[in-house]
């Protein structure tokens, strides 16, 4: 039987999680591909803490290089874009395979990365970048590669889907379910990728490049996290039938001009996406033959994110294993889009919150500066006067261009009875 060598870097939360799946499932594995993945290297700064895994004697080093050197598959699990990308580039150089989680680095520089990966003839594998243990990457490239992707839309972060679920069934605050993300081990070590969408818009920015074959970047993705999303937009929602989630949302219209945007997004409470909860991921692609599909599954932690690293391992073991270390490539350029759409022509249903002085005329006023912007009204909710003889006027829109929308907005705020900015959120009746 054919032995491969597995080096980890990065003995952290997912680095733990893919030694004790591939030293505890070795047997499962071999048996079921006829290879052997042979964990012999886990890198870190740090090799004396517990991690709570029990590793075979010698195999804990600080030395990065020596791992690259004596390993053939090289598992980059350390985060960030600097030194990841350092080593990432190293081990291609020296011929070997790699398999990341690392969307941030991706998005960023997955480019260079992929033609540094080819001009040595090896791949780089990423499964865990995107929706944790949902296979959803080994998905667009092979099992729907018969298809072209219509649409795309995803809840891909989950510490943002733990906290809209907690804030929601809880009342809490959005400081303290943050607190409990970071605890359980969900959140980025900078929770503000998280928080802001970022996190999102990386994992948004590969799923595209695979939908629609050329390595966006993160230039073209419009983002917005869900700080300004507050416990009354998620009331207002439910009482309007709705969810809040933040949506990756990647779609191509019919001249194939491609859209990619990351945004809190109202969406139909009995659309299977509304009931994707807690730290959960989903993704639902369209393709011209397939039609609808929905993936659903862990989008974090320690074991969800292990099981998609290992079926890189595995995958790049059966490569090599097999004589032809580039067979499943894990992108290949070649643009299946004509142009991407800028986020001021995109077109949306909207929710507009607008806090008023309770007097005569403001709701007409806002009404007619609307239609001035075609922006038409399907429906309106006025709720009761608070002390301050204030009111919050909710709005929900037809579909309406986000230029023309963004230019009433402001407008609007400009009123002397309007108290504080309008809250906005796309609505995508999916
Ligand atoms: P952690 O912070 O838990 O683990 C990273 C580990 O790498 C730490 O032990 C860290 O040590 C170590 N490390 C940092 N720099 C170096 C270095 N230069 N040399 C050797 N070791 C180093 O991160 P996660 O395990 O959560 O995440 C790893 C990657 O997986 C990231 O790219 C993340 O985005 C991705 N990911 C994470 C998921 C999750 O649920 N956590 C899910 C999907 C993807 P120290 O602590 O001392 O800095
Ligand atoms: N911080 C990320 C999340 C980890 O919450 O989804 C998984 O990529």
């Amino acid at each position: 039987m054919k032995e491969l060598k597995v080096g980890i870097i990065g003995f952290g939360t997912v680095g733990a999680g893919v030694a004790s799946c591939l030293l505890k499932n070795a047997g499962v594995i071999e048996k079921r591909t006829g290879v052997k993945t042979v964990l012999t290297r886990i890198a870190d700064l740090d090799i004396t803490s517990d991690r709570g895994v029990q590793v075979p004697d010698g195999i804990l080093t600080t030395s990065v290089k020596e791992l690259i050197d004596v390993c053939d598959i090289v598992v980059e699990l350390i985060g960030g874009t600097t030194k990841s990308k350092e080593f990432i580039l190293e081990a291609l150089k020296k011929g070997k395979t790699v398999v990341t989680a690392n969307k941030a680095l991706l998005a960023e520089h997955g480019e260079e990365l992929f033609r540094t990966a080819e001009a040595n003839h090896v791949t780089v594998h990423y499964e865990a970048s995107v929706a944790g243990g949902i296979p959803i990457i080994k998905s667009l490239r092979e099992g729907f590669v018969g298809n072209r992707i219509n649409r795309i839309y995803g809840i891909l972060n989950g510490t943002c889907n733990y906290i809209f679920t907690r804030m929601e069934r809880e009342k809490l605050g959005f400081q303290d379910v943050l607190t409990d993300a970071q605890r359980l081990g969900y959140a980025e070590a900078n929770p503000s990728l998280d928080i802001d969408g970022f996190d999102t818009a990386h994992k948004a920015a590969i799923l595209a490049s695979l939908a629609y074959g050329k390595w966006f970047g993160m230039k073209p993705v419009y983002v917005e996290g869900i700080r300004n999303v507050s416990l009354e937009e998620i009331r207002n929602a439910e009482e309007l039938g709705y969810k809040v989630k933040l949506l990756a949302i990647i779609k191509k219209d019919e001249k194939d001009a491609v859209e990619i945007r990351v945004h809190p997004t109202l969406v139909p409470e009995e659309s299977p996406i509304a009931g994707i909860s807690d730290v959960f991921n989903g993704v639902m692609v369209n393709g011209d033959f397939v039609g609808n599909t929905l993936f659903y599954g862990r989008g974090a932690g320690r074991e969800a994110t292990a099981s998609a690293v290992v079926s890189d391992i595995v995958d790049a073991a059966l490569n090599l294993a097999n004589g032809c270390p580039e067979r499943l490539q894990s992108f290949r350029e070649g643009a299946l889009y004509s142009e991407l759409i800028p986020m001021s022509d995109i077109e949306s249903r909207y929710y507009l919150r607008i806090t008023v002085e309770d007097k005569p005329g403001v709701l007409g006023k806002i009404a007619t500066l609307l239609s001035n912007y075609n922006v038409s009204i399907s429906s309106l909710m006025q709720r009761n006067r608070n002390s301050e003889e204030e009111v919050s006027i909710i709005i929900l829109t037809h579909m309406a261009l986000e230029s023309e929308v963004q230019k009433a907005v402001r407008m609007i705020n400009q009123f002397p009875e309007v108290k504080s900015p309008i809250n906005l959120i796309r609505i995508e009746d999916l």
